[in-house]
């Protein structure tokens, strides 16, 4: 077992490492000299490595804390190089995206996918500050002069004597981001001559920041189409639901609208906005089990008809509550026709016990339903939509909600 015993005051950690002392010398005849070299060599080589493993992890810990799924690829990518620049203490450290590598791909704003530098300190070699395009062509020669000697043209490109067209020379490495097949864009750090050359522990935490660059953007393009995804499958139930019920067309979508409004005044968040729109549009998906000839009768309905119509918001929680997604809108999917005196359904649920989102989206579709048109009568006219929430105020519906829907600029329009 060999050892490098490490000094309090030295920061290099301690490197013990086992095996057979003969993996690291050049021969049984090899002189204690040599070998004592050859073990400063391996424990440097170790520290480095170390340093490097130490620096990557605690780069993933800061970026997986910090980074979100819906964060724009040009924001990932300067997180990373805040991250990643003390490290490498590089003149220039800039990332370079390629259209399409995040899940913004369909922007016109092409200035998200220029090259982000940390830093820009090489005035002095090109004579003025680097251009985005002069930096795309010192990757370019970079990778150009690396194939030269080694005949890759797609790996890491380290040369530490590229030569300008002005005479000066720079040493730069070039890393591609790219998952598999895919690739998203490189990382290209610059140095000048009179700063140390680049070697692999430089070019390997590039490559390990860049692969982790790679699958966040990989992550975020895979769950940008399952919300996509997501999205169309909840205008497809409701449009499932205004196929079935003619007479109540649009309902979905205008309460889903109301309820958005109310609720935003009712100082929601934005995420907590996101749910009741989505709350809205399928809070009455449960129709969709009634039977069509209830469904559409136009003239008064029997007990019995209305019970079956009162099963609605137990049915759409039922269709629902198995999807991890859906759980945020259930409250509202099955309580918008609680009443706040407790003489509602599903639960005869009372006052705030009924769920905040249940309160909203009941008014949002009480009054869609008083004052919009259908087939067999024309919507009330507002003054009469406004006395009845006045009367209802705090016996239906929760009177801060009703005083919200009535203070709404413009309430006609939502009519
Ligand atoms: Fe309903
Ligand atoms: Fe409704």
């Amino acid at each position: 077992m060999f050892s490098q015993p490490s000094p309090s005051t030295d920061p290099t950690p301690s490197i013990t490492f086992c095996g057979d002392p003969s993996a690291v010398s050049t021969g049984p005849d090899a002189s204690p000299n040599v070998l004592a070299s050859e073990v400063d060599q391996l424990a440097d080589a170790l520290a480095a490595r170390f340093e490097e493993l130490t620096l990557i992890h605690g780069l993933t810990q800061r970026l997986a804390s910090s980074l979100t799924l819906t964060e724009q690829s040009n924001q990932v990518a300067r997180s990373l190089l805040d991250e990643l620049a003390p490290c490498i203490a590089s003149s220039i450290l800039a990332i370079h995206l390629f259209p399409g590598a995040g899940p913004e791909e369909s922007t016109t704003d092409r200035s998200a996918m220029l090259p982000l530098r940390y830093s820009d300190e090489i005035f002095e070699i090109v004579g003025h500050p680097i251009a985005d395009s002069e930096l795309v062509a010192i990757v370019q020669a970079t990778r150009a002069k690396s194939k030269q000697r080694t005949g890759d043209s797609e790996g890491v490109a380290l040369v530490n004597d590229l030569q300008l067209g002005n005479g000066n020379r720079l040493r730069a490495v070039v890393v591609p981001i790219h998952r598999g097949t895919t690739s998203l864009g490189q990382m290209v750090a610059i140095r000048t001559v009179d700063q140390p050359e680049f070697g692999t522990i430089e070019a390997d935490m590039m490559s390990s920041t860049s692969t982790m660059l790679a699958v966040h953007l990989l992550n975020q393009q895979q769950y940008q189409q399952m919300q996509g995804m997501f999205e169309s499958m909840i205008q497809s139930l409701a449009s499932a639901l205004d196929a079935k019920d003619a007479y109540t067309c649009g309902h979905s979508n205008r309460v889903a609208e109301l309820s958005f409004q109310l609720a935003a005044r009712l100082g929601y968040d934005d995420h907590a906005l996101a749910n009741i729109r989505m709350g809205g549009i399928l809070h009455d998906i449960g129709k969709i089990g009634v039977d069509d000839s209830v469904l559409r009768k136009p003239t008064r309905l029997t007990d019995e008809e209305f019970e079956q119509i009162k099963r609605h918001p137990v049915l759409g929680y039922d269709i629902l509550k198995g999807i991890e997604q859906f759980r945020p809108i259930l409250p509202a999917v099955r309580h918008h026709h609680e009443s706040w005196d407790g003489s509602g359904y599903p639960d005869g649920l009372a006052g705030n016990d009924i769920p905040r989102d249940a309160q909203i989206v009941a008014v949002a579709d009480a009054f869609d339903a008083m004052s919009s048109d259908r087939p067999y009568r024309p919507g009330m006219e507002i003054e009469k939509v406004v006395k009845i929430f006045r009367e209802g105020r705090g016996i239906q519906w929760a009177a801060d909600v009703v005083d919200t829907l009535l203070s709404l600029p413009n309430l006609q329009q939502h009519s």
